[in-house]
């Protein structure tokens, strides 16, 4: 055998590979990832955030209902954070959360083909809804780690197995998820996250179901409602293939979210997704464990429309899809690209990495996509319902 496949060689490569993530995220191995700063938010930016008028913020500064913001050395405020402005939103009474009786939204973002923008929907979706208000829990359920890592962490290196869903899904008798969920610098938002040790969960628990133990297909669900009570949206990340855990993601979510690129080979791929989709859900419901979706949408990603392929077969997922094609396309962003370079999204970059007329037109495509995903949210909590006919989104 050539030896540069042999074990130790791989083994090496696999070293290399974690020290130039860890250079990457930077902070040396064995240290703490450093702490990242949470985004800030112009005035205007902030009034908007917070449902009131620059004035009002001002006064309420004034008379001591807000504390006052840190100014620079000339006077200037330097912005809010979120987590001020989610207290001017608790002030002002504007907080968008969900009412008791509206069920909160678990959002599987799921395609068994990989590299479609699971994980890069999956955190910009987070990250938007948490700048809006509300109070988000990103699951990560994939081994590799994707969205954990665009928190800045490297997975093999920063988290632990305990860390992740690994020990509630094997363990029966563990009662709540709440072990695994941690705080980002997103105030807000919360992330269980993975790494490669959930490969062995997939495995352990596939023998398991198959031996006897199809319940245990529901633990994440079980999990999920230990934490529910705390969060309007739960977003599930999940591996790119039918596996146990991909499983149990259907199972737990309420809606549906697939990413799909414009090209042939990925419209093939998702058209054998639906199949499996149709199918899976008809077997768990024969044993006793339905999926039950109260909506599903479909989401043109990575579209590059210089492609005439790729305009006409968005032109033709339009026309097949209708209505459950969202109407706003996630075009491919050398934006996305160079953020995820950072180990960051494209709403934490302080300034663009290319021009701010691709940054600015990327994050239109973004908070499009994410809108569109937030009435379709809004529309399953009676409270909301009545607000969006109010507001006359429906
Ligand atoms: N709209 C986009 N523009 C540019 N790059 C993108 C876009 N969407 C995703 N990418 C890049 O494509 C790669 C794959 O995306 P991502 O990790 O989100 O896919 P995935 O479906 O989660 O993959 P996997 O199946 O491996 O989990 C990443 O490097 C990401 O930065
Ligand atoms: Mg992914």
């Amino acid at each position: 055998m050539d030896k540069s496949a042999s074990i130790d060689a791989i083994a090496s490569l696999y070293t290399r590979s974690l020290d130039v993530l860890t250079s990457l995220r930077s902070g040396g191995a064995g240290e703490p990832p450093p702490a990242r700063s949470a985004p800030r938010f112009s005035i205007t930016r902030t009034a908007e955030l917070a449902g009131r008028t620059q004035a009002a913020i001002r006064d309420a500064e004034k008379d001591g209902r807000l504390p006052t913001v840190e100014r620079t050395a000339s006077g200037r405020r330097i912005g809010y954070s979120l987590a001020e402005i989610n207290q001017m939103r608790a002030v002002f009474a504007t907080r968008p959360w969900r009412d008791a009786r509206d069920p909160v939204s678990v959002i599987a973002v799921q395609n068994f083909k990989g590299g479609v923008g699971k994980s890069t929907v999956s955190t910009h979706l987070a990250q938007y809804l948490a700048i809006k208000g509300y109070r988000v829990c990103l699951i990560d359920c994939d081994s590799q780690g994707s969205s954990t890592t665009m928190f800045g962490y490297v997975p093999d290196l920063d988290i632990a197995e305990d860390d992740t869903l690994y020990p509630f899904i094997r363990n029966a008798e563990m009662r709540s998820l709440a072990y695994a969920v941690r705080e980002t610098h997103w105030d807000g938002l919360y992330l269980v996250p993975a790494n490669l040790k959930l490969y062995s969960a997939e495995y352990e628990l596939a023998a398991r179901v198959a031996r006897a133990e199809p319940a245990l297909l529901n633990r994440l669900s079980e999990g999920i409602a230990s934490i529910a009570e705390h969060f309007d949206v739960i977003i599930l990340d999940p591996p790119p293939a039918l596996g146990t855990i991909s499983l149990s993601v259907m199972r737990a979510a309420n809606a549906l979210l697939v990413p799909i690129p414009p090209t042939v080979v990925d419209f093939t791929s998702t058209t054998s997704f639906l199949a499996m989709l149709y199918e899976t859900m008809g077997a768990l419901q024969e044993r006793g464990l339905p999926v039950d979706l109260r909506w599903m949408r479909l989401l043109a990603t990575r579209a590059d429309e210089q492609k005439s392929m790729q305009r006409e077969l968005l032109g033709l997922m339009r026309t097949l899809f209708g209505d459950l094609l969202l109407r706003t396309v996630l075009k491919d962003s050398a934006e996305i690209d160079n953020a995820s370079a950072r180990l960051m999204t494209v709403y934490e970059l302080e300034q663009p990495v290319t021009s701010r007329e691709t940054y600015q037109r990327c994050l239109t495509y973004l908070n499009g996509v994410n809108a569109e995903v937030e009435t379709q949210i809004r529309l399953t909590w009676p409270s909301h319902a009545e607000r969006l006919r109010g507001e006359g989104v429906i």
